[in-house]
């Protein structure tokens, strides 16, 4: 366990703990301990150094634990080729494209990401300890084309997971959008290399908000919402990270098998868009229409005129009328 590891778990508690105690701990000095703090002094963490009282964690933090995300998995332990829990790192997809030949299940969360990317190249914030980061990578022989609807389908994964751990009334916003009345709970943001026609990896990337600082606020410039304000008491962080694995872990390789038709019936009850008026903002600008549902590919169909016609990218929003 490293130093910083071992300070994190004695602050998990939420009480206070003084510099020198934990240096005694450690057998380093004081100076040493906070040397080692300051790398959490992420402003989203509320970490408080009180001078004669010692560091706190205001209402603590559930700390990633593999073994806590494990019990979650029931027979898809199976699937799960490896487990990586880091503690900063810039992206977790990054981290994961950067690795090669990775086994169809390797998953790596993170408890903050420094450089965390969203689609359309936002930035996704990520505090210290407070919401979920996870990117998976999975192989898919058949090509890229093989591929389309994936990221729909990491959203249904999503949904049925967070319906497991007792939410209810969270939909999809095409393509990836995990919503709740219109505000957004978490996003997925796939990433493939590879070949259109031979082998290819997709990196699938979940964040969710589940007990986000209200910090946040400042830095997000859309509306959003957590776990915590749905389900109003304290965020069970660990299981919901496992039920996410496991609901990914079942769909994934049925998806690798069926492709998205398998996956339609469940789009459509979840899919908040369909029959609103929405402006689609493309290349030649915003577009109105009233949106109608996928197509077999996962493609946006909107009514424009009384004629459908269908997106492949493209940012939507509902319309106020
Ligand atoms: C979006 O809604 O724009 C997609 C957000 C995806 C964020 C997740 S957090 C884990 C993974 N690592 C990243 O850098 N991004 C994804």
């Amino acid at each position: 366990m490293s130093q910083l590891d071992y300070i994190l778990n004695l602050l998990s508690d939420g009480q206070f703990h003084s510099g020198e105690k934990i240096g005694n701990m450690l057998g380093v000095t004081r100076s040493a301990v906070w040397q080692t703090l300051k790398r959490l002094l992420d402003p989203n963490l509320e970490l408080q150094a009180i001078r004669k009282r010692g560091y706190r964690i205001p209402g603590g933090l559930e700390l990633l634990n593999e073994e806590a995300i494990r019990l979650q998995l029931g027979d898809q332990q199976k699937n799960l080729a490896h487990l990586e829990l880091l503690q900063i790192i810039d992206s977790t997809n990054t981290y994961l494209l950067t690795k090669k030949n990775l086994p169809s299940g390797y998953t790596v969360f993170a408890e903050q990401q420094t450089a965390g990317r969203g689609r359309f190249g936002r930035t996704w914030v990520s505090p210290f300890g407070r919401n979920l980061h996870l990117s998976m990578a999975w192989n898919f022989p058949g090509g890229a084309t093989t591929l389309s609807g994936l990221s729909l389908v990491a959203g249904i994964a999503v949904i049925n997971a967070l319906e497991s751990y007792g939410l209810t009334g969270i939909n999809l916003k095409w393509p990836n959008d995990i919503v709740y009345h219109q505000r957004k709970l978490g996003g997925i943001l796939v990433e493939v290399t590879g070949d259109a026609a031979g082998p290819c990896q997709a990196i699938i990337g979940i964040g969710i908000n589940v007990q986000a600082p209200q910090t946040l606020n400042t830095a997000i410039n859309q509306s959003w919402i957590d776990v915590r304000t749905i389900k109003h008491h304290r965020p069970e962080r660990n299981k919901l990270a496992g039920l996410i694995l496991k609901e990914l872990l079942t769909v994934l390789p049925e998806f690798q098998q069926k492709g998205l038709q398998a996956f339609r019936p469940y789009w459509q009850p979840l899919d908040s868009l369909a029959g609103q008026p929405v402006t689609v903002q493309t290349s030649q600008g915003p577009i109105e229409g009233t949106a109608d549902g996928i197509d077999q590919v996962g493609n946006l169909r909107v009514i424009i005129n009384g004629e459908t016609q269908i997106f492949n990218s493209g940012e939507v929003s509902v319309r106020r009328i």
